[in-house]
């Protein structure tokens, strides 16, 4: 046992400054850097806290001069010595600068070999993301991930904190449920003891926290795993963890209360920004006419501009053939680096299928005088060409693209348009709006229509409006529902609704989903059941603590907010999983391996 190990730690490595001069210490670290001048060795101590200079003179440290000449990056050390002023070598950079501990003893914890990437500096970096999720404890090292992980841990203490205060209670729900279909796709789990039977993981709490409204618990929050078999993105992980809300008699204002609350005051204690008083509200319809998104980016103009009543008459195919005729009009100041090779490159984003897939991208460049330079110019009227000019507010300078197409494809497009000349242009800097702008999004349609008929927007327990429940019978398309999502720069951070809590206008929901009777009963029976016994009117919500945290630290991938993600492809890469099962295993759970791909298939 060591003995530096026993006296304990008196100070973390990034406590110390001048005031602390002459002190007796003991730090605890790994060797960040290592330097030898001649007989003097100097190390930084690294630990989550910051980084402490250390020198080994050898008239000081004596016999321990030797073992620090042995030092080497990593290794993981204790060192006991004197609090020693830098003098004029002070180090700006460094919290620490101002002095360094003259070691009298050093104790080696454990030797490293050498790594397989540097984690003492970002700049120096050299590692795939691959090799760093490999090696993950290493990578979790770096200071610039360090960082990340106490943001995220501040998050979710000020969550139990700020919720707690107001009177929510932190309840735990199970994560291996009763499969129920029409979310996301569920991962299974076979039960030994039930042969042929599974069990689904959660992919959210939704069913649980409803029927803890049910049970009486009034306010109920939890941080909470849930996982879902999707395609992943770089803003999708197959388990992640939510801040899960639900309460009783709630009406959307008193759902987004205490999380504007919990956003603002997380906002303040970690970033130190002072939120708005109020976050701005849209509905659906609104987010989609004005931006072609439910999740609309507001840090910068460039909102859509509705042409379709002025060229509906125009005679020009193009624009009579389609229901939506809008444009972009990007100002003057912006338009420079619009020349026609990049409006063709554009023309090709718009086109993709991903991007809406319209069948292409009208332009015009407005000269002096207000006059056009557009392939447009031998199918317009100049009287027309000039009411497009005004309503869109192009002055000479100004391009104007132009989608014509169904509802879907010309909001699609235009939608993705916009985002790629927010990057391209630098449109969000040039703004200099605050840097944080949240978005209610409210309103969404309940239902969206597809090739298999309809499927819920956000997830079948949605209430629709108060006013709209008649239109269940005969134009489901056309109900919106109580459903809210938070939106912070673009990004969806937040997502809930208002709850059906009558039996009968869930059973309707659930029937134009295309559920049957004995369906219903076999997947929501229990649901149903226990609406009869006096549910009280209830709503809720469920915020993305990774997204969040991530979009708080800077960071671009849910990989660098959570400690041990997933790769694109699902896998583990440091432990190697998901891996296969020994047939003994399988025969336990009743399952054969029937249809699995054979290799290279
Ligand atoms: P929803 O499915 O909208 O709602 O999820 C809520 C929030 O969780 C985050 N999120 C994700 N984060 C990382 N990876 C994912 N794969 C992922 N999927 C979702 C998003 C999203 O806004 N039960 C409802 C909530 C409710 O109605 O109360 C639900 O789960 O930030």
């Amino acid at each position: 046992m060591s003995s530096l190990l026993e006296t304990g730690r008196s100070h973390d490595c990034g406590a110390l400054r001048g005031r602390d001069v002459g002190a007796s210490v003991v730090l605890f670290g790994w060797v960040h850097r290592r330097r030898d001048l001649g007989a003097l060795i100097f190390i930084t101590l690294r630990d989550r806290f910051g980084i402490t200079q250390v020198v080994f003179d050898p008239d000081l440290a004596g016999p321990v001069q030797a073992l620090a000449a042995t030092l080497r990056g990593e290794f993981c050390v204790a060192v006991e010595g004197t609090v020693v002023s830098r003098g004029s070598n002070i180090n700006p950079q460094m919290p620490t600068g101002e002095i360094e501990v003259q070691a009298r003893s050093l104790e080696v914890f454990s030797s490293a070999d050498p790594l397989p990437f540097n984690v003492a500096d970002d700049a120096e970096l050299d590692a795939s993301e691959a090799n760093r999720l490999k090696y993950r404890y290493l990578d979790l090292r770096r200071p610039s991930l360090q960082r990340n992980f106490v943001l995220r841990s501040r998050l979710a203490t000020l969550t139990r904190i700020t919720l707690a205060d107001m009177g929510f209670l932190e309840l735990e729900t199970p994560y291996m449920v009763k499969y129920t279909p029409g979310g996301a796709r569920n991962f299974l789990v076979p039960s030994r003891l039930n042969p042929g039977q599974f069990y689904a993981l959660a992919e959210s709490p939704q069913i649980f926290k409803q029927l803890f409204m049910v049970a009486g618990m009034d306010k109920y929050f939890q941080i909470c795993r849930c996982f879902r078999d999707e395609d992943l993105r770089n803003d999708r992980q197959p388990e992640f963890t939510q801040i899960d809300v639900e309460i009783s008699y709630a009406t959307p204002a008193r759902v987004q209360a205490p999380i504007e609350a919990l956003i603002r005051r997380s906002w303040k204690d970690i970033l130190d920004v002072e939120l708005p008083a109020e976050f701005p509200r849209l509905t659906w319809a609104e987010a989609m006419a004005r931006y072609g998104s439910d999740k609309p980016d507001i840090r910068f103009g460039l909102e859509f501009v509705d042409l379709t009543d002025l060229v509906r008459e125009s005679g020009f195919r193009m624009f009579t053939d389609a229901a939506h005729i809008k444009a972009l009009c990007v100002p003057a100041e912006h338009a420079e680096p619009l020349t026609r090779g990049r409006i063709e490159k554009l023309t090709e984003l718009v086109k993709k299928r991903e991007s809406g897939g319209a069948k292409g991208l009208a332009w015009a460049r407005i000269g002096e005088g207000g006059t056009w330079s557009s392939p447009l110019t031998k199918n317009l009227s100049p009287e027309i060409m000039a009411a497009i000019s005004e309503r869109a507010g192009a002055r000479p300078g100004s391009v104007l693209l132009i989608v014509a197409d169904n509802f879907h494809v010309t909001h699609q497009a235009l939608g993705t348009l916009r985002l790629e000349l927010r990057d391209s242009l630098d449109l969000v800097a040039k703004a200099g709006l605050p840097p944080w702008q949240f978005l209610w999004v409210t309103d969404f349609p309940l239902f969206e229509k597809t090739d298999k008929g309809y499927v819920s927007s956000h997830h079948p327990f949605t209430s629709p409006r108060a006013d709209h429940i008649a239109l269940l019978d005969t134009d489901p398309a056309q109900v919106l529902a109580q459903a809210y999502d938070l939106v912070l720069n673009g990004n969806e951070i937040g997502g809930g609704s208002i709850r059906i809590h009558r039996s009968d206008v869930q059973a309707k929901v659930f029937a134009t989903l295309g559920l049957d009777e004995a369906q219903i009963q076999q997947k929501f029976g229990f649901l149903l059941e226990a609406f009869r016994y006096g549910p009280p009117p209830h709503g809720g919500i469920a915020l993305g603590l990774d997204r969040i945290s991530m979009l708080m630290a800077g960071a671009t991938s849910l990989r660098d907010v959570i400690a041990f993600p997933k790769t694109q492809r699902g896998t583990d890469l440091m432990t190697g999983c998901p891996s296969g099962a020994d047939d003994e295993q399988l025969a336990e759970l009743f399952i054969g391996h029937r249809g699995l791909p054979t290799e290279g298939s």
